[in-house]
């Protein structure tokens, strides 16, 4: 439809029609003949609301989708379509590694692919929009959510987003094969104080802008349709009615064009915040603020025609957000083609597809991160191993948020195992929780009598002294991250700890792989086993990405996207904190009064950045083509690195930058690219970074985004902890 017909369209429709043009439901009300009882009529869901509304959340099934869009346009008075939206996070039928194991890939590309094959499953069901790239920046692992982001940092994050927002949408998204975007959460929703979800955000103007607001920035730059508020409130105002970081920062600075949707009921929480007295003080803030769609709340629905009467919220606002709804409708040529590219034997045929598994396969294996190798891995395929825990047996490795992924579709541990080991022993063990009380909250799963624990332990003990090494599947439970899956101990379970030791002391090598959507303290983990592998919530082919990597098939590449603590009081943790007055160690012979713990040192566990793989790399000092750079001219640096190990490997090359001194202090260093180079035993490479002046901007005393002159400092080397550097001068002249 072209614009000119569009407006025209906009002109037609009646109050009633725009009002609800803004309202987002849940399928069930198109399923079945809709009674409304309960608490949904008393949210303002009428018969009319329904039958008008402008669309549909959580619906799959392309035969429904197309049902239910047939019936709704046949009644609406213009026949505008419904637009159907859903959270493909990572995969739909397929299912990928969680969001925070794609970013340990550091390789966008890859997720690219994963968010083009999410977009193929997901189109052909129907579904018009995915809730997803989640850009949050995450510093806290004891917050839940952190599985669903790339990591802590701002550079990585922002390439990720570019990368699933393009993946998914394509040039055009009317194409078939193709769907809209919706960056999420706006804004700063991955700082809730003391990792607890929804709770309080508060930071200051320069880490907001510095740190939280580039990975939103690099998705809205990449063309998302869609932009989600969060729940969280920033500096004191609830995202969702805040109006000055919707309309002056994410609408006029960051440019942002297309559809704001409020989180699930997120403007009727804002009564909640204590923020708005009533539901019609709650739609008039998230009208001010300039959210588009109400998400299940219905407040738009109820409240808006009273505030239009008296003139509190005006026509032209409500057009203004009833175009934006119209003109994403009319993108994915909704007009034109209603069910776009539903279709339920092109579903049938993409899900699950050869190519998609193959795909989930390297993915699987791309994210995990070899941690520690005492010479145990790869495993010889001549030795008897032992695969012991809880994650040896299980179908489920996908995460929270892949709820249309069928977990009979998975290739578990031992099931990936066998094909390659098929006369070894697989024993669970343990369950993968603790104890009952664990349970609470998690259903479906059921805790061990002690007889079956005492049974398994032993079935577990006997296979290990049999065996030559042994494989220890251990982890989180997959509820344990996620949305409102917040821990504030973020250890393995003391069952699992408990059969590890066991096995531990009988003194057989011992391979460690840890399962889970967040970064749990790994120090005694680390102590027991000669190898560890964070293979996090690797999703349909995770069995067989991880026994690639086993058998020496594949290599590890992943890198940590989060830094790994020693203990949960270290958190919130990252790398780009700033130095301190104080810094740890900074005077000779003062041993006391430093920014430091007493009883923990300040560095991670496993920093930043940090994954082995099965060959070693060493790398010459680092060096700079010239030690001072005008503003406006580039410089280069690069480092010589070497494969001095015993077979072809892959390096991620990392390239930090500090700004030594600024107008307001500057982080301790900042990832600023990366390469992957891959060499064979006894080559060499020069792996060069060019560095330009726009790196070096940030947020300065004067309020923008600039560079300051003076000196710089530059890391080349394998992770955030890398020492190998040389510095820099940049003049303005
Ligand atoms: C709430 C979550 O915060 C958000 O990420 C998700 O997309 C919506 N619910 C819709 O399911």
């Amino acid at each position: 439809m072209r614009q000119k017909e569009l407006m025209n369209l906009l002109s037609q429709m009646s109050e009633a029609e725009k009002i609800n043009q803004l309202l987002q439901v849940s399928g069930n009300f198109y399923l079945e003949d809709t009674i409304l009882t309960g608490p949904l009529q008393e949210k303002g869901f009428t018969e009319e609301s329904i039958s008008l509304a402008g669309s549909v959340i959580g619906v799959s099934d392309p035969a429904k989708i197309m049902e239910i869009q047939k019936a709704y346009m046949e009644k609406h008075p213009h026949h505008i379509p419904l637009l159907f939206m859903c959270d493909v996070i990572n995969g739909m039928h397929t299912v990928f590694p969680i969001p925070l194991a794609q970013g340990a890939a550091f390789d966008p590309e890859l997720s690219r692919a994963c968010a083009e094959a999410s977009a193929r499953e997901a189109s052909a069901s129907g579904i018009h929009v995915t809730f997803s790239p989640m850009v949050d920046l995450v510093r806290d692992s004891r917050w839940g959510r952190v599985m669903e982001s790339t990591g802590e940092d701002k550079y990585l994050n922002g390439l990720y987003a570019k990368a699933m927002v393009e993946g998914y949408q394509g040039e055009n998204l009317s194409d078939e094969n193709r769907m809209a975007a919706c960056v999420k959460h706006f804004a700063g929703y991955g700082a809730a104080e003391a990792g607890r979800d929804y709770n309080t955000v508060e930071l200051t103007e320069q880490t907001f802008r510095d740190s939280y607001l580039p990975g939103y920035q690099a998705g809205i730059d990449a063309g998302s349709a869609l932009v989600m508020t969060s729940f969280n409130t920033v500096n004191g105002v609830p995202a969702t009615g805040n109006r000055w970081l919707m309309q002056q920062v994410l609408r006029e600075e960051m440019g942002f064009d297309g559809v704001l949707i409020s989180d699930w009921t997120a403007i009727e929480e804002l009564i909640a915040h204590g923020y708005c007295e009533n539901r019609r003080e709650a739609a008039r803030r998230a009208m001010e603020a300039g959210v588009d769609i109400d998400m299940m709340s219905g407040i738009y629905a109820t409240e808006l025609p009273g505030l239009l009467s008296d003139g509190t919220v005006t026509r032209e606002q409500l057009d203004q957000a009833v175009l934006r709804v119209l003109t994403l409708k009319n993108k994915l040529g909704l007009f034109e083609n209603p069910y776009k590219d539903a279709d339920v034997l092109k579903a049938k045929q993409t899900a699950l597809c050869q190519a998609h598994r193959d795909l989930a396969r390297k993915a699987a294996a791309e994210t995990c991160v070899l941690l520690k190798n005492e010479g145990v891995l790869p495993l010889s395929q001549s030795r008897e191993i032992a695969w012991i825990g809880p994650y040896v047996k299980e179908k489920n490795l996908s995460g929270a948020w892949s709820m249309f992924g069928n977990s009979q579709d998975t290739v578990s541990l031992e099931e990936a195992a066998r094909e390659v080991f098929p006369g070894d022993s697989y024993v669970e063990g343990c369950p993968v929780l603790e104890n009952s009380d664990e349970l609470i909250g998690v259903p479906g799963v059921k805790a061990w009598s002690c007889l079956k624990l005492q049974q398994e332990q032993e079935a577990a003990l006997e296979a290990a002294r049999e065996a030559d090494v042994v494989v220890m599947a251990l982890g989180e439970h997959r509820y344990q991250s996620g949305e409102a899956a917040c821990r504030t101990r973020i250890q393995l379970p003391q069952v699992q700890l408990e059969l590890l030791r066991k096995v531990a002391a009988l003194g057989k090598p011992v391979v460690t792989l840890i399962f889970g959507g967040r970064p749990l303290e790994l120090g005694e983990v680390s102590e027991l086993s000669d190898a560890v592998m964070q293979v996090w919530l690797p999703g349909t082919e995770g069995g067989h990405g991880i026994v690639d990597l086993l058998c020496g098939i594949r290599e590890p590449v992943g890198r940590l996207p989060m830094s790994f603590p020693r203990n949960v009081g270290q958190l919130p943790l990252h790398y780009d904190a700033f130095t301190t007055g104080r810094p740890q160690f900074s005077k000779e012979g003062e041993i006391k009064y430093y920014s430091q713990y007493l009883d923990c040192p300040n560095e991670a566990l496993y920093p930043f950045g940090f994954g082995l793989g099965y060959t070693e790399f060493t790398y010459e000092p680092v060096r700079l083509s010239c030690d001072t750079m005008k503003k406006g001219e580039t410089i280069t640096a690069s480092v010589q690195i070497r494969n001095t190990g015993r077979q072809r490997g892959t390096e991620v090359v990392q390239l930090y930058i500090q700004d030594l001194f600024g107008s307001s202090v500057r982080p301790q260093r900042e990832l600023k690219g990366f390469q992957r180079v891959t060499l064979n035993p006894g080559q060499e490479q020069t792996v060069s970074f060019q560095i330009e002046e726009t790196m070096l901007r940030f947020y300065t005393e004067r309020k923008c985004y600039e560079s300051e002159p003076g000196s710089f400092r530059v890391w080349i080397g394998s992770s955030s902890a890398e020492k190998n550097h040389a510095c820099f001068r940049l003049t303005e002249k």
